[in-house]
Order: C-alpha cells, then structure tokens, then sequence
C-alpha cells in the first residue's frame, strides 16, 4: 500500500510504499480498515516534527492521529488513533473499534475529518475540564483558526449568553459575527472582556499574558470566579504570569487536551460532536488534496483544514 511516511523530524513526509497492515489473529480490538479522509491538524504536524509533548523519537512512522475510516463490513467509522506508528495517512491503518464511532452512511467523510479534532477542543473543554453552565459569558482567545471559529459556535450551542471573540486579524475578526460572536476584539483590547466567566484560550504566550493581566484589572467583580482553558499555544509554549494576578482574583487556570481529559471523556463525547458536524450545526472550512501531494502540501498556509484523501 501506500502512506506518507516520515523519517526524521526535520523532513515532511514522504509519499511512499509502506508494508500493509495485518491485524493480530483472535484480536477482536484490533481492525484493519481503508481509510476515507484524514485532517493534517497541529497535532499531526508537531508529532510529525518533534514538538509535541507526545513526539518519540521511532522512525519511519506514518502519522496521522484520526480519521474517517471503512472497516471490512462498509461501515463508516471516525477514529481517534492512540499512539502508533502507524496513523491515518496510508491507505489503510489498524484501528481498535472501541475507539471509534459509527458514522451514517450518507456522511462527507472529509467534512467530518476536518471538523473532528479542531471542534473537540472547546467541545470537551466545556463538558470536562469545568462546570460549563448556561447563561455564563465566554472569550475565545485566539478566535479565527478552525478551533476558535468552532469554539465560538460550541460556547453558542451550549448556551453562553455572550461569546467574546479575540484575534488579531480584524477581517477574519468580523466575520465571527456571523458565526454566532456577540462581539469581537483584538488582543490589545481583551481588557472589553474583563466580565467574561470562561476563557477558552488558543494562543497563550504574550497575547495571553497581556489580556490576563488586562481583564483582571479591569474586573468589577474579582471575587467571580474565572475559568482560564488552556487549550493551544499557538503564539508561544511558555508565558509570564504575574503572581498577583492569582491572588487579586479568582482566577483559575486549567488545561484541556490529552492527558488532561482521559481517552474515555474525550470518546464519550465523540457521537455527539460528529452528529453536530453531520448535521450542519458548526461551519467547516474544509479542502481534500490528494496524499500522493503530501510533500508539497505538508506546510501550505490556508484558512481551510487541509484533508488528505489517499
Ligand atoms: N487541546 C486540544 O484539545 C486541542 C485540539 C485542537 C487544537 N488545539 C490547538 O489549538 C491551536 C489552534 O488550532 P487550530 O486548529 O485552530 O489552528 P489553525 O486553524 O491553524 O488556526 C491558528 C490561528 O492562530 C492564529 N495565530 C497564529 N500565530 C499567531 C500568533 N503568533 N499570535 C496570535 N495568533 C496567532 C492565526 O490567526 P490569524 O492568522 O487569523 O491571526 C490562525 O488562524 C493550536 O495550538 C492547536 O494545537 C488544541
């Protein structure tokens, strides 16, 4: 079969001939499938370069962490893959079905795999790492990637009573409108969300700081509890965080991602994340290239979700 297959961690992969896959015998959780369509999210690219928490060093492996997939009944699944070397972008990969979900049959299988990673993280964050309750007031911090411009509508559909959306990029800044925000703002103006309840936080580093430090001076209420989710670090892995800023509030930081949530919080919410893809409710920006281009297309810079479909 073909995969793209990376070698070491300062090359992109390659599109290259790769041994098939055999699932062991009388291994009911183990199951060799076709994959359909797989997303190149930051998980993929910094496992595949290095810089991931969950990076290891074992060479030559296929990445990819999830999926839409075909098992060997035609069943549609989406899978979330544990730690292999062995991932989505081949032509077939192994699977456990247990962690997977049975999609319908009328499903786009590139639709649901762009969507599935960047809509799980505000997704499980709000269902898992806090006490989400309706009526609060949200920030996305770091709002117009695919994960901010999901997290937006998913504050929205769980009932926030006000989504703050904070970027840097004031275009894409205003087209969050549409998609649900109630207002948006730039980083250096995240003081205007002072009165936020939860933070849904993509980019840490200084925009991160900045706005911590600016809301927190700004807020009427300190004794209010405030939820910081760490959920991405986009502009930066470490930031400065002033110690009384701790102590002058309520201010809580926590994180969401694996580790964080167990492999079994982040599949029980799986089906439902997936029927609200299937059904529309979160807008996807998606584009399906084929995984022979995988080279060539390893660092494009697009606003859509790249999906290689072998
Ligand atoms: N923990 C989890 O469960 C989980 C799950 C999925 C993703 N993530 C993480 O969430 C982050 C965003 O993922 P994504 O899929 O939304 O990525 P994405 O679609 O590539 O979007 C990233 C956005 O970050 C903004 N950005 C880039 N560099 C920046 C900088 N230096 N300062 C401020 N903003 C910057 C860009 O906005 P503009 O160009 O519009 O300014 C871009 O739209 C990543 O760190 C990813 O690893 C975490």
């Amino acid at each position: 079969m073909h995969a793209a297959v990376v070698t070491s961690f300062d090359t992109p992969p390659r599109y290259a001939e790769y041994p098939a896959p055999v699932a062991a015998e009388e291994n009911e959780n183990e199951m060799v499938v076709d994959v359909l369509a797989a997303g190149l999210h930051h998980l993929v690219r910094a496992r595949a370069n290095g810089t991931h928490y969950s990076s290891t060093e074992t060479f030559p492996f296929v990445p990819g962490v999830d999926g839409v997939v075909r098992d060997q009944h035609g069943t549609l699944r989406y899978v979330a893959l544990d730690d292999t070397v062995l991932g989505t972008f081949a032509d077939q990969t192994v699977i456990d079905p247990r962690r997977s979900v049975v999609l319908p049959d009328d499903i786009d299988p590139v639709r649901i795999a762009a969507a599935m990673n960047p809509a799980m993280s505000s997704w499980v964050a709000l269902r898992r790492r806090i006490a989400f309750q309706k009526g609060q007031r949200v920030l996305v911090l770091g709002a117009t990637g695919s994960a901010g411009r999901m997290a937006v509508q998913i504050a929205k559909q769980f009932g926030a009573s006000s989504v703050i959306a904070a970027g840097r990029n004031t275009s894409r800044l205003a087209a969050l409108h549409e998609l649900g925000a109630d207002e948006t703002v730039t980083f250096d103006l995240a003081h205007r969300a002072a009165d936020v309840d939860v933070v849904l936080d993509y980019v840490w580093g200084e925009p991160s700081a900045q706005a911590m430090a600016a809301m927190i001076s700004a807020r009427r209420d300190r004794g209010a509890p405030l939820d910081w989710i760490q959920i991405g670090s986009i502009a930066g892995q470490t930031m400065p965080l002033q110690s009384a800023l701790l102590r002058a509030s309520q201010l809580q930081i926590c994180g969401s991602g694996i580790g964080s949530v167990s492999p079994r919080g982040f599949l029980a919410e799986l089906p439902e994340i997936a029927a609200a893809v299937h059904a529309g409710t979160i807008d996807v920006q998606a584009r399906a290239l084929p995984l022979a281009q995988i080279s060539e297309t390893w660092s494009a810079e697009t606003d859509d979700r790249i999906v290689y479909v072998p």
